[in-house]
């Protein structure tokens, strides 16, 4: 079978609102061009990211009814340890509201100013948490990763040699730790094999600094690995997630995606005094250590949805609903990003649209024009996003790609939505040429994407 069955039935259903063409030309004029600026209300499938969208099962819905909103020693936490202990193996877990607390806790604890954090690519928040603390990001991503033409199996890779050089360069005392990120969500959701992190691992303890994991897609990665790399089809998700962690020395964790929940997270390290620190900052911050800034029915649901993700028949699916997605688009010659990865398709905007420059936007074009055509939100990762202007010479530096995301949330939509975003998408991409760019009209100093507004040229 070689299309993705949905292994659940539904038992709830929210119903989706269809918008005419004419309301969405205005909504969209009215959000300045811009889809966070959107409701979702008037959004019919809504791709703008997998994190904190999951729909949860119904045993995870009955674990809400079990919560325990003890303020200390809550039974859930409990379950909760119990299950993370199982599938990660760290002795110190710490829960946390999402990833980005988690991140913010663990380097305001290891990081001193001018030291460097080299991971295979940082995503957004863990970038801002190592900036915000007075470090470096370093991204190592390998050569592959870097090409959106070639088609490898583990894209996702560190390059291991790069992360040699830059040890030997500037010493183990500059790199508190190195973080690797599972799946690479900013270099496409592309995996990480476990022989390229046991290379890395390798290379950390030669030098003595520990490997932490950015885990948020821990069991999509897992799976990948099973599926792609050789000794491991035989092997179970779990027993795989054990062996993969078996190589850090600790991780921080957004349950918000594999974790099948719409909050929550954690952090978890096998270094006592980093534990230590860390819970003091937690207690300052966030929470007591066991409920971390979450009620006792989110800790419950979190730990049911770690032991869920890693049923094979759902990690089948999931994956295969993406490449399903993908090969809609691929068949009928729409540039994506190849192999698909495992939380979301990425279009190429560039090659899609190869009028339009990079001043004027093409990917933020393109996401506009897919809500226009059929009311489907995705997120522009291009130029929008990491265009920087040089605030002396007043020239822009344009990132290498222009993508579009379709970020798929799990186990909400069906394969027929996903069919209907592929027609809507070839549909658009019969009559690229119609399609204009954009400007700015106003943008802010930060993360101009979230906010800025724009207008058709
Ligand atoms: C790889 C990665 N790390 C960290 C985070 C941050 O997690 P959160 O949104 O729960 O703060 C995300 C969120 O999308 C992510 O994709």
């Amino acid at each position: 079978m070689d299309f993705p069955f949905e292994p659940f039935k539904i038992k709830v259903v929210e119903p989706l609102r269809s918008t005419t063409r004419e309301e969405r030309d205005r909504i969209i004029k009215e959000a300045g061009f811009n889809l966070f600026n959107i409701p979702a209300d008037s959004i019919l499938v809504d791709l703008l990211t997998d994190s904190g969208t999951s729909a949860m099962s119904d045993n995870q819905w009955a674990g809400l009814m079990v919560g325990d909103e003890s303020y200390a020693g809550s039974r859930n936490y409990f379950n909760f340890e119990a299950a993370v202990r199982e599938i990660f193996g760290f002795r110190h877990i710490i829960p946390t509201h999402q990833g980005r607390m988690a991140e913010n806790l663990l380097f305001s604890v290891v990081l001193k100013p001018g030291d460097l954090v080299p991971n295979n690519t940082h995503f957004d928040t863990t970038r801002a948490n190592v900036q915000h603390n007075g470090g470096m990001a370093v991204d190592l991503l390998n050569p592959a990763g870097r090409d959106p033409h070639t088609e490898q199996p583990f894209k996702g890779n560190m390059d291991v040699q790069a992360l040699e050089d830059l040890i030997q360069k500037h010493g183990r005392g500059k790199i508190p730790l190195v973080m690797m990120t599972i799946t690479n969500n900013s270099a496409g959701g592309q995996p990480v094999s476990m022989a390229n992190i046991r290379e890395t691992r390798e290379v950390c303890q030669r030098h003595g600094i520990p490997m932490f994991f950015d885990a948020c897609r821990f069991a999509e990665n897992c799976f990948f690995i099973k599926d792609r790399e050789p000794g491991y089809a035989n092997r179970s998700i779990l027993e795989i997630a054990q062996e993969l962690f078996s190589y850090g020395d600790g991780c921080t964790m957004s349950a918000k995606k594999d974790g099948l929940v719409n909050i929550g997270g954690f952090l978890a390290t096998n270094n006592a005094d980093w534990a230590g620190r860390v819970t003091n900052l937690l207690i300052l911050i966030e929470g007591f250590p066991t409920y971390g800034g979450l009620a006792g029915r989110d800790l419950e649901a979190m730990a049911r949805g770690f032991r869920e993700v890693l049923n094979e028949d759902y990690l089948r699916f999931r994956v295969g609903q993406i490449r399903y997605l993908g090969q809609q688009l691929d068949r009928a010659g729409v540039p994506i990003i190849k192999p698909t990865g495992g939380h979301a398709v990425y279009l190429n905007a560039r090659d899609f649209l190869p009028h339009i420059p990079q001043y004027q936007f093409p990917g933020q074009a393109l996401a506009v024009a897919l809500y226009r055509e059929a009311g489907i939100r995705s997120v522009e990762i291009g130029s929008l996003m990491f265009a920087q202007r040089d605030p002396e010479t007043g020239e822009t530096t344009y990132p290498d790609l222009e993508l579009v995301r379709l970020a798929v949330p799990r186990r909400v939509y069906t394969s027929m939505h996903m069919s209907y975003v592929a027609e809507a998408i070839i549909s658009i991409y019969k009559r690229r040429e119609q399609i204009t760019g954009l400007r700015i009209v106003h943008e802010s100093p930060y993360l101009r994407h979230f906010t800025a507004q724009l207008e058709e040229v």
